[in-house]
């Protein structure tokens, strides 16, 4: 959602910066632009359309400046269009400007500067930024070195909402200033240069060190040095921190989309996650938590809190939950969740589960629970996000930077982190039975090679996609864990194939979804709760009798002549099935995506990264 490149170096910026661009397509956009300090002054080159359509505009390749900015779009405020494309600019043109998040009140700014004698070309509430600066800056009767950088200041705290910014001015083509408040930025840096990014993989071909900026903190950015401040231009010291992913980690590799690529990186990503927090032989360590049992015996409730696919995650974690620590867990939307009031008090524990860890909703949620009194955890796989910025306590899924905006290494690991998390307050609380820990353990330990075998049906699973791809309903139906099975499977259907799909507990589907049951249509059943699995089938059978075309994913043994196509999973461990499970279905929706041509890495009107509301 809206991506942010800047360099400033001794590089020619403006291929860099559409490469950055290029790497962040995947977060969702609709136009694209870039400004560069040229020596005639800031050059500024946008419009609607895809990153390849900016590069070929004419004057682009003429472009020489070492210092620049640019954006992909995604828009809020104003139609998809040349002029409401970044970067903006004042009217005398001497401030570029580059924003992600909102302004919520652009238009009171906007009212005020009109006020002033200011004119806009856009209908964006960005472009009330390189026009507040223009303001503050001529308004300032000092004329020193800071003089920059206290107009882009003095901007900032008029400005209510989120935003990250980069700012170029051609009275200091030296200099870059950026600045963030819940929304991403991170600033990549080595001796000659400095990179800007919304995210890190865009940015990691270049340097794996970076800076990560706190809310309301400034970078000034030269070439050689990155000069940060508070909101009151104190000096402050920063260091920066070593990213362990490497820069392949954010190639294709030979992969033709990144989803596959990610959907095979599971086995990898699974043991990553569990690393040496699980032993068969000693205590699970979680080292970022410091919770004594006396902590663990006062919570009297859980609450998992995330969007989209970190909930399910989340829905198909609780169960551990709830069995091995005898808490109570409840799993929320976070959009549900920030808005209604949930009961919270230093007796509740709230675990925040995000990818990305700037999302929104996700971040508003962590919030609102924490001024609560809540104890709160972020699980995230992106070191330094803004969740794990805010919580009490952050543990990391060890993914790897995921491109795709479909999610599904992040979605295993989470589930495998979870299952961790429940392991480790367990043993504080001592109210399971160890042998039942132990036995969860090993399971754990086992699953990359349980994922490795799962992945090799693939061609089963790409036979039964050509079959079904025209498809326009497809239901998923499962029950206890497998419902969250059925949940996910559904989501990932509909984001990269468009087709409309639904997910039912299967007991449900006498309570009304039946009636849409009707010949040819598709039915995707989830079966490996042994207790469940044959009121599953019963299900499934009266789905069958009523003309259906079946798909069930199962680790038991069941007579698969009475579908249309089963896929054997490995057994393992109720409580971590889905991380087998959900693979036949990622898989699927794949490959129907690739049978109807779509572009399974960015699905329309989808962002990687929802950074609004
Ligand atoms: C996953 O396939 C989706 N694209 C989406 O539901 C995603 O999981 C959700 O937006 C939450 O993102 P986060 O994990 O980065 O917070």
């Amino acid at each position: 959602m809206c991506g942010i490149v800047g360099y400033i170096g001794k590089k020619k910026a403006c291929p860099i910066l559409l490469a950055g661009l290029n790497r962040l397509e995947y977060r969702g956009y609709d136009s694209a632009g870039i400004s560069t300090v040229e020596k005639n002054g800031l050059s500024l080159i946008k419009d609607k359309g895809r990153v390849n359509h900016l590069a070929s505009i004419t004057g682009i390749d003429e472009l020489e400046g070492t210092i620049g900015i640019a954006h992909t779009r995604w828009a809020t405020h104003g139609k998809p269009s040349k002029e409401n494309a970044h970067p903006h600019q004042n009217k005398t043109k001497t401030f570029s400007v580059v924003h992600n998040g909102i302004i919520e009140n652009y238009h009171e700014l906007r009212t005020l500067l009109e006020e002033n004698g200011y004119s806009f070309v856009s209908q964006t509430d960005t472009e009330v930024i390189p026009n507040l600066i223009d303001y503050y800056y001529h308004k300032d009767p000092k004329q020193d070195e800071l003089k920059f950088l206290r107009a882009v200041r003095n901007s900032c705290l008029d400005l209510k909402g989120s935003f990250a910014i980069e700012v170029i001015s051609s009275d200091y083509p030296d200099n870059m200033i950026v600045v963030r408040k819940d929304s991403p930025l991170v600033i990549g840096s080595t001796e000659e240069e400095n990179y800007i990014s919304s995210d890190i993989p865009a940015i990691l071909s270049y340097t794996r060190n970076f800076y990560l900026l706190e809310d309301f903190e400034f970078a000034v950015l030269s070439r050689t040095s990155a000069k940060f401040y508070t909101s009151d231009l104190v000096e402050i010291n920063k260091k920066t921190q070593t990213i362990e992913w490497n820069a392949t980690a954010a190639e294709k590799d030979g992969f033709e989309d990144f989803m596959l690529k990610e959907i095979y990186e599971q086995p990898n990503a699974v043991r990553e996650t569990i690393g040496s927090r699980i032993s068969l032989t000693g205590n699970c360590e979680l080292s970022e938590l410091h919770f004594s049992k006396l902590d663990l015996e006062k919570i009297q409730k859980i609450y998992i809190v995330a969007c989209g696919t970190a909930m399910h995650a989340g829905i198909a974690g609780k169960n551990a939950i709830e069995k091995l620590c005898h808490i109570t867990a409840e799993v929320d939307i976070a959009s549900e969740f920030r808005y209604r009031d949930p009961l919270l008090d230093e007796n509740t524990l709230c675990v925040f589960i995000s990818q990305s860890g700037e999302t929104a909703d996700t971040i508003a949620a962590l919030k609102l629970a924490k001024s609560k009194g809540a104890k709160t955890i972020a699980i995230s796989n992106v070191i330094g996000s803004s969740i794990t910025r805010e919580a009490d306590y952050s543990i990391y899924t060890h993914a790897g930077p995921e491109i795709a905006v479909a999610s599904t290494k992040a979605y295993t690991s989470q589930v495998v982190l979870i299952t961790i998390l429940a392991i480790y307050f367990a043993e504080i609380l001592g109210r399971c039975e160890s042998s039942l820990l132990s036995e969860l353990k090993s399971d754990l330990l086992a699953l990359p090679k349980k994922i490795e075998e799962t992945l090799k049906q693939n061609e089963t699973i790409q036979e039964f996609a050509r079959k079904i791809y025209q498809e326009k309903d497809v239901f998923f139906l499962g029950r206890g864990i497998d419902e969250s099975v059925a949940k996910e499977g559904s989501l990932k259907l509909k984001e990269i194939s468009y087709i409309h799909s639904e997910s039912y507990a299967a007991g449900e589907l006498k309570h009304g979804p039946i009636a849409l049951i009707e010949n040819g249509i598709t039915v995707i059943g989830i079966m490996t709760d042994p207790r469940l699995v044959e009121k599953t089938i019963s299900n499934i059978q009266e789905v069958v009798t009523r003309g259906a075309k079946t798909f069930i994913v199962t680790n038991q043994k069941i007579n698969s002549n009475q579908f249309d196509r089963v896929i054997f999973i490995p057994d393992t461990n109720a409580f971590i099935s889905p991380i087998l499970s959900i693979i036949p279905l990622q898989l699927l929706s794949y490959y129907i995506s690739k049978e109807k041509g779509l572009d399974v890495d960015k699905p329309r009107n989808l962002a990687k990264s929802v950074t609004v509301e």
